[in-house]
């Protein structure tokens, strides 16, 4: 399994090509993902293949419309998502829930799976610092509260921002 998911991450930097930054992300989020996935019952093949590819539809978005705005992105990234994970021999299941996460990663409650809450809270442990002013402990103690699904992914985020 982790061959195959270790070409997924090739495929990712392949597709990003010379977008450092957005490769950056990706592996970043998928490291927290493997992190919280040590404390947390979900199932490994699809919620790292999801953290690796969660952001795919971006460049597609910008191609089309212009625009990365998050709902444009959940639209192009299952359809490159799923090109990816075929080529590669994932089982129909894994790349049918894949892409619904995806789908749906900017939407919370949309897909109220273990799987999901992983992702969810691995691109908030990354994005976090940068979306919000975390210099105010009181305020992100209680953003923390609010945004992370899952024990593990609460946890790392006190010990990163607080
Ligand atoms: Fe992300």
């Amino acid at each position: 399994m982790q061959e195959r998911l270790d070409k997924v991450g090739n495929a990712m930097r392949d597709y990003f090509g010379d977008d450092q930054r957005r490769i950056d992300h990706a592996l970043r989020v998928t490291g927290f993902a493997e992190e919280i996935l040590q404390h947390e019952k979900a199932d490994r093949e699809v919620v790292i293949a999801a953290a690796l590819l969660h952001d795919i539809g971006i460049r597609e978005a910008e191609r089309k419309y212009g625009s990365s705005a998050g709902d444009l992105q959940e639209r192009e990234g299952p359809p490159v998502a799923r090109g990816v994970l075929t080529s590669l021999g994932f089982d129909k299941a894994v790349i049918d829930e894949v892409c619904e996460i995806i789908g749906a990663h900017h939407s919370p409650g949309e897909v109220d799976t273990d799987n999901f809450r992983v992702i969810w809270d691995a691109d908030w442990l990354v994005n976090l610092g940068d979306e919000f002013d975390v210099r105010d402990h009181g305020k992100t103690r209680d953003l923390v509260r609010k945004i992370f699904q899952t024990a593990a992914g609460k946890a790392i985020a006190e010990r990163i921002y607080l």
